[in-house]
């Protein structure tokens, strides 16, 4: 379109009126697309104000009519055209908020999920069993519920044993017990194999005891047993030796003490030697029982013309003694500061 001056001057001249400079101001000074929508319906809408004035024109004369004509189209459009600009800044103004507020700062740090890990008994058990599986020990577990034959039994505990005693085993009421070391699986274990072999056994014992700082009513063990052609006290002694200086380090000493159990003869109890965590004092750590496998054991088994060791410990006193853990409750309590520390720890 060209515009002459006239034209301009004409519209010019409309703009110069105070209503329609006052609605420009309202549209540039609209804070908001709501307030610039109630404006376009107060000034453009069908009873705007500007829509009135249009209205207005049938009552003027002729040529009075087509020059107001004229100029109302014009403000008509030139405020329509500031509407739509207005509205177009103002959505641009809130995307712009939009995606400042939505920013993501990929350089801070992340949160980082809580992760799992293995129990200290879980991580001490599987060291344990590395060790033995190195020295080409196969693993079998057996039942925790086992009966009276396996458990005492076949294992020559006498008929009056007080281990027996409801007062350190747990019986069922069908006159079965959860087993109070992991012994039972010896005899299970040659009822179904022939020797020569070599097996470790861990899990969970139990025992009807009072409770206390060393004490639990359930607790883990580790069982060996070696059976062959001449296995002697000798491969007893060096199958606890190689499994000290694999726990503590190399030169670790290990001590036999003379001692009774009933389903190996000779028995003994075995300690480590080694230097405290905690008070760094070097002591003898008792571990466990072990011995021969009683000609009894073998009997019930239907075993002839070998030998063999067995021995067995509890691995809490392990994990107690290695970390400096003062009570043995705290493995099984469940607290998360406690069994933290000792994520990866081995
Ligand atoms: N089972 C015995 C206990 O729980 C330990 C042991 C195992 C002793 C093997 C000798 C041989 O005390």
């Amino acid at each position: 379109m060209v515009e002459d001056g006239a034209a301009r001057r004409e519209e010019e001249g409309a703009e110069a009126l105070p209503e329609v400079r006052g609605w420009l101001e309202s549209v540039a000074a609209a804070g908001g697309l709501t307030a610039l929508q109630e404006l376009r319906v107060r000034v453009l809408g069908k009873k705007g104000e500007i829509t009135q004035r249009l209205k207005a024109l049938g009552a003027m004369d002729p040529d009075e009519r087509r020059a107001a004509g004229e100029r109302w189209n014009r403000v008509k459009a030139r405020l329509s055209e500031a509407i739509e600009a207005r509205k177009a800044a103002l959505e641009r103004e809130e995307l712009v908020r939009q995606l400042a507020g939505e920013r993501v700062d990929v350089t801070l740090p992340g949160t980082r999920p809580p992760q799992g890990g293995l129990h200290i008994l879980t991580l001490v058990t599987n060291r344990l069993l590395e060790v033995f599986t190195s020295l080409g020990y196969e693993v079998v577990t057996g039942p925790e519920l086992e009966t009276d034959h396996y458990n005492f039994a076949a294992l020559n505990f006498p008929p009056d044993h007080p281990a027996r005693d409801s007062q350190d085993t747990f019986w069922t009421t069908d006159g079965r017990l959860l087993r109070t070391h992991t012994s039972p699986m010896q005899v299970r274990y040659m009822e179904e194999n022939r020797p020569p072999f070599k097996v470790v056994v861990p899990g969970r014992v139990f025992r009807n005891e009072a409770q206390d700082a060393t004490h639990e009513a359930q607790f883990h063990q580790l069982e060996a047993l070696v059976v062959g052609e001449r296995i002697t006290m000798a491969d007893l002694r060096g199958a606890i030796q190689e499994m000290a200086q694999a726990l503590i380090g190399p030169g670790t000493r290990t001590r036999l003490q003379p001692s009774y159990f009933p389903f190996v003869e000779p028995g003994a109890e075995f300690a480590i030697w080694w230097t405290h965590p905690r008070t760094g004092r070097e002591e003898w750590l008792e571990l466990g029982g072990c011995g021969m496998v009683h000609p009894k054991v073998f009997e019930a088994v239907g075993y002839e013309g070998v030998t063999g060791f067995a021995f067995g410990f509890g691995i809490e006193r392990l994990a107690l003694v290695r970390y400096g853990i003062p009570d043995i409750r705290y493995l099984f309590q469940g607290d998360m500061r406690i069994l933290e520390q000792f994520r990866g720890a081995l």
